[in-house]
């Protein structure tokens, strides 16, 4: 097993840029989970296959490829051999993947893929269930919160930048239901481990919030 370090925290805390930092100061490799539930989503969605299908899923599952991998320093995803990067980031995947993620068979097949990355690397892998059911003896637990309202902002100016016109009311009440699938499903539901370490990263910039974590690994490591 390599060394370990898992950050789970909600969509718009900053855990994926924050993991990516890290990973490259302490040359850890970066895994982020979320795309690899984000691929399920967008191949059931390109082959028609809706969340209620479970044999249609099932099917999918079978045969889906899903690779992670760094091209001249960029992280990419590829999707059965299609680099899907962009695509698994727009709003058609955002508003069916919290569903997919939710489905036992979807994470009885993405889990233990996650676990087998961890063997033979020493890694960061960001998601939601990392610290409390993929690597519940991870090295280093951290639990990266941010509040709705803080969250709603960001997501709100991001848009913004995309040339996206949503109301903020919208965006906050988007990421109000999204959180609530989430953390009230039944399978790997998103919780803090007992031994993970709270990191608020509401009134903190990236630069404080990646010192912050980078100060936990270095004491424990
Ligand atoms: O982090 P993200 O927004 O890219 O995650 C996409 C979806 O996948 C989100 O709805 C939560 C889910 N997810 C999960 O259930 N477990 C993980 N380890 C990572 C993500």
């Amino acid at each position: 097993m390599g060394f370990v370090v898992a950050v789970d925290g909600p969509a718009g805390s900053g855990k994926g840029t924050v993991t990516k930092l890290i990973a490259e100061r302490l040359n850890l490799v970066s895994i982020d989970t979320g795309a690899m539930y984000r691929c399920v989503a967008l191949d059931c969605l390109n082959k028609n296959i809706s969340s209620s299908d479970l044999d249609g899923i099932a099917n999918i599952l079978k045969n889906i490829k899903i690779e992670l991998k760094k091209e001249n320093g960029i992280q990419k995803v590829y999707l059965n051999g299609e680099d899907v990067t962009e695509e698994i980031r727009t709003a058609k995947v955002d508003n069916v993947v919290a569903v997919f993620s939710a489905i036992k068979i979807v994470r009885d097949k993405i889990t233990p893929l996650q676990r087998e990355m961890g063997k033979t690397e020493n890694i960061i892998m960001e998601g939601r269930d990392i610290g409390t059911v993929v690597f519940p003896n991870a090295d280093v637990k951290i639990f990266l919160d941010c509040s709705l309202e803080e969250r709603a902002k960001r997501r709100y100016k991001q848009n913004i930048e995309k040339g996206i016109e949503t109301p903020y009311e919208e965006v906050l009440k988007s990421i109000i239901e999204r959180h609530k699938l989430e953390t009230e499903r039944e399978i790997a539901p998103f919780v803090q481990a007992e031994d993970a370490i709270y990191v608020d990263s509401s009134n903190l910039s990236i630069e404080e919030v990646t010192n912050k974590i980078i100060e936990i690994i270095n004491e424990r490591r």
